[in-house]
């Protein structure tokens, strides 16, 4: 399977680079990736709530223990959907190509990240898009990867509304979501065992959207 060889070959990698595998880039190389891209204000938004969310996640874990760099989660967050941008540029929907065709994307914008050297953040955007199960989750994502996944899950656009209320739209819209719900649910209950609180967590998200309007 593709998917499986793409992760094998990111693996040895990233083995192969040494210490090369945890480069992370700087804001202005972030930015510098993303003008290559084609860009949306609605996109936009998307991405700043799940970058917002996923380090408060992070930050959290780390107090709570975990072995987590909240630096690594907001870049793999602002990077997250290159895909999506991606499929723009080519002059399709996003919301078509998040069905369709989201998993070659995905490996493009692997591609360019992996030939700068940041093989972490390529393997985390490589993967996007692709359904995560419990199993999935468990073997072949980073705690890093997971946390984005569940903010990613979690958001509907720019809001972070409830589960139920994202759950049923989902069910809409993408039939095949309901193994990662499942899993992502499974994962933030790991978290919140170990005192991370995720609701109270979105609560202050919001306020925070809120306050910059
Ligand atoms: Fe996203």
């Amino acid at each position: 399977m593709a998917f499986k060889k793409f992760l094998r070959k990111a693996d040895s990698a990233a083995k192969t680079e040494g210490k090369k595998r945890k480069k992370i880039p700087t804001i202005a190389e972030v930015k510098a990736i993303r003008r290559k891209f084609f860009s949306d204000p609605a996109l936009d938004r998307h991405v700043e709530t799940v970058r917002l969310f996923a380090v408060a996640v992070a930050e959290a874990a780390v107090k709570a223990g975990f072995d987590v760099n909240p630096k690594m989660v907001d870049r793999m967050a602002r990077l997250h959907d290159l895909v999506l941008v991606y499929g723009r540029k080519s002059g399709r929907k996003w919301q078509e190509v998040g069905k369709t065709s989201s998993y070659e994307h995905a490996r493009y914008a692997a591609q360019v990240l992996a030939r700068k050297g940041y093989h972490e953040i390529a393997r985390a955007i490589g993967k996007h898009g692709y359904p995560i199960g419990a199993r999935t989750a468990r073997k072949y994502f980073s705690i890093e990867e997971k946390i984005l996944a569940l903010a990613d899950t979690r958001a509907l656009g720019d809001t972070l509304p409830g589960w139920q209320k994202k759950i049923d739209r989902d069910k809409k819209a993408y039939p095949v979501a309901g193994p990662q719900h499942r899993s992502m649910q499974q994962f933030a209950k790991q978290l919140e065992r170990k005192g991370v609180d995720i609701e109270k967590i979105i609560k202050s998200v919001r306020a925070k959207k809120g306050a910059r309007g």
